[in-house]
């Protein structure tokens, strides 16, 4: 069999997972990643090409006979990369920057999903600060308040008061601090998240897997909302039903809308979901996969992957298979993020960690492993149960040694704990 060549985009856990899930493929001989980080490298060769450099990924893949590129990041998606590459007849998985809308701008979204009555939350979008107090005041509390632009999952206020609210309008329409200001104002919804991420190539949606995020900074959801601290997959409070009802719904009427609309979707279409009492309805959606829902969806996995994204890149029929045992991942990030931290301070002890770890920011200098970013390292714990994965994952946490790392205990919780 003509064995293939795979380039992946990116250098966090969300793409050593899919790195680690092509090296289980036996249809890969090769696989390259821009930039990648120190536990890629293992895996793959890492390339010194930015993840917005489209024209060097193009050229490189061009030149070195990739057959297939798959995209990690939003930046990589928004400076145009799957338009350069299907330009130049090279084959990716991932959206075009007209069907990315979907998570750059949330008034896109929101526009669609009323319009092609997709269950969300009642909102309205907003340019002028005294209107959109005046709606704020209008509505029941908490308000969500949300700055409409890709703002790395931290464009996004829970007002409990009004107060709160005024601030954060304040914020994001006079101040300009997040750039060029305009907001959604949305009704709040109670109950569980959930994350839905599903293949889709045109009309067809190949769903995966449902995976639980943790937003907030520390235990209990407290703290500052962050990239994610930990995931797990399975969700057991999510009943099948309700993930028939979600992909029937909301997953596959919205990528027949982007198609109508003349934005047709080829990548991971990610539904942020929460099952509130009138059944599931959306938060937001991302046009890639999550991270770190990513880390633990993957490596469930059963099916080769290779034959999955082809299959997508084709709009070809694909029924993957799962593995039943559970997974439970727990980040390990430096102290003082989502705010500053330092970088460049040793981790060891990983030598000694059975679990799967990924590297979401790491770095190698003169053979030591660095932190190198916000979120470092995913430890990703598997077992029988979703407890038994914590305590693997929790246990392979305190072998690893580094003073300026931090994690959440209580990732599962909802899951595990009664
Ligand atoms: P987003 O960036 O839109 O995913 O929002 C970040 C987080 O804010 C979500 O994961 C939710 O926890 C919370 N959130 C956003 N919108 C709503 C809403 N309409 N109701 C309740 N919580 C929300
Ligand atoms: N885990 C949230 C995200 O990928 O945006």
């Amino acid at each position: 069999m003509d064995k293939k060549k795979v380039l992946v985009i990116g250098s966090g856990g969300r793409e050593h997972a899919i790195v680690e899930a092509l090296s289980r493929s036996p249809r890969v001989e090769k696989i390259y990643c821009a930039p990648g980080n120190a536990g890629i490298a293992a895996l793959a060769e890492c390339l010194p090409i930015g993840v917005g450099e489209v024209d060097r990924l193009a050229d490189f893949a061009a030149e070195n006979g990739v057959d297939l590129t798959v995209v990690g990041p939003e930046a990589a998606l928004a400076a145009g990369v799957v338009d350069t590459f299907m330009s130049r007849g090279l084959k990716i998985v991932g959206p075009t920057k007209s069907a990315t809308r979907i998570e750059s701008s949330k008034e896109f979204a929101k526009e669609l999903m009323a319009k092609y009555n997709v269950p969300t939350a009642a909102y309205r979008v907003f340019e002028d600060f005294n209107e959109a107090l005046a709606y704020v005041k209008s509505r029941p509390l908490p308000a969500v308040i949300k700055y409409d632009g890709l703002a790395a999952g931290k464009g996004v206020v829970v007002a409990e008061n009004y107060d709160e609210a005024e601030a954060a309008l304040r914020d994001m329409l006079l101040d300009e601090s997040f750039g060029k200001g305009r907001v959604v104002v949305e009704d709040f919804l109670a109950g569980p998240e959930f994350s839905f991420l599903c293949l889709v190539s045109g009309e067809k949606v190949y769903p995966l897997e449902l995976s639980q995020d943790h937003k907030r900074a520390f235990d209990g959801d407290k703290g500052p909302n962050t990239g994610g601290m930990g995931a797990y997959s399975p969700v057991p409070f999510i009943p099948e039903v309700v993930r028939e009802e979600a992909l029937e719904k909301i997953m596959k009427p919205v990528a027949k809308a982007l198609v109508k609309e003349g934005a047709p979707f080829c990548g991971v279409l990610y539904g942020g979901l929460i099952l509130t009492a009138d059944g599931p309805k959306v938060i937001e959606f991302n046009a890639r996969f999550g991270d770190p829902e990513t880390e633990v969806v993957l490596p469930r996995l059963a099916s080769d992957i290779y034959s999955f994204f082809e299959a997508v890149t084709e709009g070809a029929d694909f029924t993957p298979e799962w593995n039943e045992r559970p997974m439970l991942g727990i980040v390990l990030a430096s102290k003082g993020y989502p705010g500053s931290y330092r970088k460049g301070v040793e981790i060891k002890g990983l030598d000694k960690v059975k679990s799967r770890v990924f590297h979401m920011g790491t770095t190698e200098k003169e053979g030591k492993l660095l932190t190198a970013g916000g979120r470092v390292l995913m430890v990703v714990g598997e077992g029988d149960t979703l407890a038994e994965a914590r305590e693997n994952a929790l246990k392979d946490i305190a072998l690893i040694d580094c003073p300026e790392l931090f994690h959440r205990s209580d990732i599962g919780r909802q899951a595990i704990l009664p």
